[in-house]
């Protein structure tokens, strides 16, 4: 029998395309595949591309003018993009890279199967279609294999929101959220093969609408034997409900932490973002979210030098950090996206939105410092995911989702163990095992 073909993948940018890229390995391994981890022993590589900046989508072309070599040494090796930059570019992608043997878009990768083969025949592939059919009901059925302790679970796709900055709504499409019984069987699946802690996927979470809500769905997984822990990213501040916030209260297995991006704290630039809320609604909800749940940490995305932003606005985004104060966040320097609104209007010079990404990032760092050391002393639980670099140290996630070194630790890889943290460094704490 001749060795079974190998598949290297490369993932960019969101959890979502993490979670993909699970998917299509599962989908091409259907068709004799293996992965391997590297592009030199690969039959087949595959990039899960990333459109959110210019400068994630540029990486993709260079990272393909570096493959192409590969070619020559093994005549039989495929190429594909996939992800968002395959949804934007399409055929543009294979007009600049000639090495390029296939381009698939987010919404029909479960047609990858016959799409390799067709490269097979020496032809390219190309499809970057929104199929009428829902593609997860289409993709090979997930192995029975072992799997780590915690796992991503797309639950919802798309936007509808169209933010000014934003090609989600481009390359994702339209909110689509998947049936909630199709989410419990692949959760419960997901637990029989070892998985403890599912993030529930969607880039707008929250407006989940799969025959029930997202506040529903998360108590009906929470029936779950073996299931210990639910978390959920990436969600809209118009779309935190009540019941979602009483979901923090009442469900014992949904964690204490929640990724709510903002974007800026200038109403001004919120109106011209198209946020539909304002700095005042924002932090009135954060009140709401913490009157319930007082020790929740919060994270959140800030876009610096957002189109005529002055230094008054940016001013005003410092202020909404500094009375938040986040466990994490993250800040980007405005990127003009083709076919965007905000594409169309007055930039801000380049050194101006640097000098501001600094001083936020200084701001935001000194934030997540305080609320790690504000850990330290504290009894925590934490879901061992892997073993640590020395002897008899372990790693894993508090609830707060902070990276936890457990040193002398009898845990093992899937179980929660019971720590006091000794100490925070610069990305993780230390802790002893109680
Ligand atoms: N430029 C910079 N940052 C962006 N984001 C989305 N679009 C852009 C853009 N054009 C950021 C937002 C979003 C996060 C995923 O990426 O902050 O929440
Ligand atoms: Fe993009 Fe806004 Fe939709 Fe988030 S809510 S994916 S930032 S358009």
């Amino acid at each position: 029998m001749s060795s079974p073909k190998k598949l290297f993948i490369k993932t960019y940018g969101c959890q979502m395309n993490v979670y993909d890229s699970e998917r299509m390995a599962e989908e091409l391994g259907a068709q004799g595949y293996v992965t391997t981890d590297t592009a030199e022993s690969a039959d087949m590589i595959l990039l899960n591309t990333c459109h959110i900046r210019e400068k994630a989508a540029e990486k993709v072309y260079s990272e393909l003018g570096r493959l192409k070599p590969l070619k020559e040494l093994n005549p039989d090796l495929k190429i594909g993009v996939a992800g968002c930059v395959a949804q934007a570019e399409g055929e543009e992608i294979m007009r600049r890279q000639p090495a390029v043997d296939l381009v698939v878009g987010p919404q029909s990768y479960h047609r990858l199967g016959a799409m390799e083969a067709r490269t097979r025949t020496g032809a390219r592939a190309l499809d970057t279609d929104f199929p009428e059919e829902d593609k997860f009901s289409h993709l090979a059925a997930r192995p029975k294999a072992r799997r780590a302790p915690a796992a991503f679970l797309t639950v919802q796709e798309g936007c509808d929101k169209f933010c000014a900055f934003c090609v989600v709504p481009y390359t994702r499409g339209a909110e689509v959220s998947r049936p909630a019984a199709r989410v419990l069987t692949e959760a419960r699946d997901l637990v029989e093969r070892g998985v403890r802690e599912v993030t529930l996927l969607g880039q707008n979470v929250n407006a989940y609408h799969g025959d029930m809500t997202l506040a529903e769905l998360i108590r009906a997984l929470g029936q779950i034997d073996g299931l210990e822990r639910i978390r959920y990213t990436t969600s809209h501040p118009n779309d935190m409900g009540d019941d979602l916030i009483a979901a923090h209260v009442e469900e014992p297995k949904l964690m204490p932490y929640l990724h709510l991006p903002v974007q800026s704290g200038s109403d001004r630039i919120l109106k011209r973002m198209n946020r539909s809320h304002t700095a005042e609604s924002y932090l009135r909800l954060i009140e709401r979210i913490r009157a319930a749940r007082p020790d929740i940490v919060l994270s959140g995305d800030f876009i610096v030098g957002f189109p005529e932003e002055t230094e008054a606005d940016f001013q005003a985004t410092l202020d909404l950090v500094q009375e938040v104060g986040y466990g994490y966040a993250y800040s980007f320097k405005y990127s003009t996206r083709p076919g965007t609104p905000a594409a169309e209007r007055p930039q801000v010079a380049a050194d101006v939105a640097d000098a501001r990404l600094q001083r936020l990032q200084a701001l935001i760092t000194r934030q997540q410092r305080a609320v790690q050391e504000s850990m330290v002393g504290r009894e925590l639980s934490v879901l061992v995911e892997k073993p640590g670099r020395e002897a008899g140290q372990v790693i894993g996630k508090s609830e707060y989702l902070h990276a936890v070194h457990i040193v002398d630790a009898t845990a093992q890889v899937g179980e929660i163990a019971h720590v006091r943290i000794v100490k925070a460094m610069t990305n993780s704490l230390r802790a002893e095992q109680i």
